[in-house]
């Protein structure tokens, strides 16, 4: 651990588990650190970072403004998978947020990345250790299979818990918006924040978060989702997957049929296994929202899917 927080401390690049996915990390105040980082993962500049810290102090010098409610939901969700967008200070290089004049910060739970934090006394950038468009990672392995030569060190931590990206919730604008849903879902949000709304990819307007583009978390081989009541998706899932054999594609079928936690924790894996073994695409059947992490899942196989949808009715 003291290895790890020295390379931090110098500049380096150090993966490390969270709660919700591998995480890359780097010094969020040296800029250089940070355009290495970009490079590392091919990510485009005008996609910002999540700043970690290790408590809600960690906050402070970061932003410009602290609005009282920030303090009621650090108590109540962090450390933990929420991640907060509020006004930066000047303190936090344009290389971090992408030139916006805020700044997404989120305090982790997973004791790894706790001790890391403590360990390194630094606020450390941290996007998912992916490849740019590839799924997140949830196990060290994934970490390598993108970013072995690229980065410095990774820290195992077997598999992370949640499987999803923290929830993102924007503060800065009149009305508090979730930009990407995760395990702190809007039925948690509401009794603190009752205005608080879903946004995101499919809110009109500008982009109020750039990184939430399409074609994101995805495999290499095309995933089509299939959406509607279930007997008709197998049906229709099915028919084409014979077609599509019978033609002489590979074909891997993804059919969630376990607690909503249960799929989210495995959704990067499998589609990561599906590469592995080489399928040309992937047919999945999108899960009924129940809960909130059902629509963390369905947030990311939809964009996994990028427009493929089947209607089965
Ligand atoms: O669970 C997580 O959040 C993981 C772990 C490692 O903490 N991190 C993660 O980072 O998913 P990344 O870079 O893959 O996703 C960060 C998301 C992007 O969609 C980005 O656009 C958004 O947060 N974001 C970052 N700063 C923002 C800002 N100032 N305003 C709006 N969205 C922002
Ligand atoms: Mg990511």
């Amino acid at each position: 651990m003291a290895t790890a927080a020295a390379c931090l401390r110098q500049g380096g690049l150090v993966a490390f588990p969270t709660e919700t996915v591998y995480g890359l990390g780097v010094a969020a105040l040296d800029a250089a650190a940070v355009r290495r980082l970009f490079a590392a993962k091919g990510r485009p500049a005008d996609d910002p970072l999540i700043v970690h810290v290790a408590d809600a102090a960690g906050l402070a010098p970061l932003v410009a403004e602290r609005p009282p409610i920030v303090d009621v939901l650090a108590a109540r969700f962090w450390p933990g998978p929420l991640t907060l967008v509020l006004r930066r200070s000047p303190l936090v290089p344009d290389e971090v947020t992408a030139g916006l004049d805020t700044v997404a910060i989120r305090v982790p739970a997973h004791p790894v990345a706790q001790a890391l934090l403590v360990a390194a006394g630094i606020p450390v950038a941290a996007p998912s250790a992916n490849l740019f468009s590839r799924p997140s990672p949830t196990r060290a392995g994934h970490v390598l299979e993108d970013l072995d030569g690229r980065i410095d060190m990774v820290i195992d931590g077997g598999a992370t818990q949640v499987g999803v990206e923290s929830t993102v919730l924007d503060l800065s604008a009149g009305v508090p918006q979730v930009l990407r849903p995760g395990a702190v879902t809007l039925e948690m949000l509401r009794p603190l924040l009752p205005d608080v709304r879903a946004g995101g990819v499919n809110a009109s307007g500008p982009q109020r978060s750039p990184g939430l583009l399409d074609r994101h978390y995805s495999p290499r081989a095309p995933l089509t989702l299939y959406e509607g009541a279930v007997e008709r998706v197998i049906d229709r899932m099915r028919k084409d997957a014979e077609a599509a054999h019978a033609a002489g594609r590979r074909v891997g079928l993804l059919i969630p049929d376990a607690d909503p936690a249960v799929t989210a924790a495995r959704l990067y894996a499998a589609l990561r296994e599906f590469d592995a073994a080489g399928v040309d695409e992937i047919l999945a059947r999108l899960p009924p929202t129940t809960d909130g992490l059902s629509q963390a899942v369905a947030d990311r196989l939809r964009r996994a899917a990028a427009g493929r949808v089947v209607h089965c009715g």
